[in-house]
């Protein structure tokens, strides 16, 4: 079993080093096109695992994607990250580029991979990698919903001194300003948020968690790589170890919703094959109206890949 992660920047290098404490997989393979970053990484994170007790491998490489052959999972996070002032949609004139070569190098040497998209825009750069990967759509998915509801649940955690781990969250929509955090879906040990906490201090919080990461790109002049790579991977955990978690993942829809031909976060079941399914669930006349808000600004990002004429 081997496991590569692209771009061995902040989120990479982080995400690779989850992965390998973790013991996911025999060999974690880190890829950059600097040169021996991810050599240099590589052997960093290696040498945690006297300290740390873990014996998957670690290799870094430069722009070698020979060495990725045979990948049960790739994580793609090759491109620029945002910085002050930036949307997310800002980047997607540099980012596309990278996803739409990268994805092709990827297939070429795994070409039944799942592949797992992180650069952003993130639902448009799902999309650059599916039509350059030309996988089924259960192969090629991306990770905003569990970082946002993460997100989410540490700030709910924090206001009512309780565990994150008693906080459960659903999250839909595009990784923007209109994602749809779902007050109806969220629950502390099963009892519903509302209970807990008034309607004015929720909506500031689901208002902080839209606004989430462009907090943290304020506060550092990049954006954020912790949560981010760990997001990642326990997205490769549940695919490796078939473990069938429900996550809100930026998936391909094809009428679910009643929406078709574009990426955004919907509840799935992730398991050894990908997306082994898409949950649909009721939402209320408010809610649909926000997913399909969410959904027009994703294809407004849409266009603009279109105008760049890449494929
Ligand atoms: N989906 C999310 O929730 C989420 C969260 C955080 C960051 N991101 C996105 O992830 C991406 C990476 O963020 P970061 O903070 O790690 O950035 P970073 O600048 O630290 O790392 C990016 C790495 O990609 C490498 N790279 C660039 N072009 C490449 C290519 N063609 N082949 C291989 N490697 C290449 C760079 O050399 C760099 O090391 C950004 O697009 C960022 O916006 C997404």
């Amino acid at each position: 079993m081997k496991i590569s992660v692209i771009g061995a920047g902040n989120v990479g290098a982080t995400c690779a080093n989850v992965i390998a404490h973790k013991e996911l997989a025999k060999e974690v393979v880190l890829l950059d096109i600097k040169d021996g970053i991810s050599e240099g990484k590589s052997l960093d994170m290696w040498q945690t695992a006297p300290i740390n007790l873990y014996d998957s491998c670690i290799t870094g490489v430069t722009n070698n994607y020979e060495k990725t052959k045979n990948s049960e999972v790739v994580v793609i996070t090759s491109g620029v990250p945002r910085k002050p002032g930036m949307s997310r949609d800002d980047l997607i004139s540099i980012n596309a580029k990278i996803v739409k070569s990268v994805t092709s190098e990827v297939v070429k040497y795994s070409p039944n991979a799942k592949i797992i998209i992180v650069s952003n825009p993130l639902d448009v750069m799902c999309y650059t990698s599916f039509l350059a990967a030309k996988l089924p759509r259960e192969n090629v998915f991306g990770m905003a919903g569990i970082l946002d509801t993460a997100r989410y649940r540490s700030f709910l955690a924090t206001e009512l001194n309780v565990s994150p781990k008693d906080i459960q969250a659903l999250l839909l929509g595009g990784h923007g300003d209109t994602m749809v955090p779902l007050p109806r879906y969220t629950t502390v040990s099963g009892i519903p948020i509302s209970e807990l906490l008034n309607e004015n201090r929720l909506n500031e919080i689901i208002e902080r968690t839209k606004k989430g990461g462009g907090e943290l790109v304020n506060l550092m002049g990049t954006s954020a790589w912790y949560a981010p790579g760990a997001a990642a991977a326990q997205m490769v955990e549940a695919i490796v170890r078939n473990q069938r978690r429900v996550f809100p993942v930026c998936t391909f829809l094809q009428g679910e919703y009643g929406l078709n031909n574009l990426y955004l976060g919907v509840p799935v079941v992730l398991g050894s094959n990908g997306i082994e399914k898409i949950i649909e669930i009721n939402l209320n006349d408010q809610e649909k109206e926000l997913l399909f808000n969410s959904a027009d600004a994703v294809k407004s990002v849409m266009k603009t890949l279109d105008k760049m004429e890449i494929f």
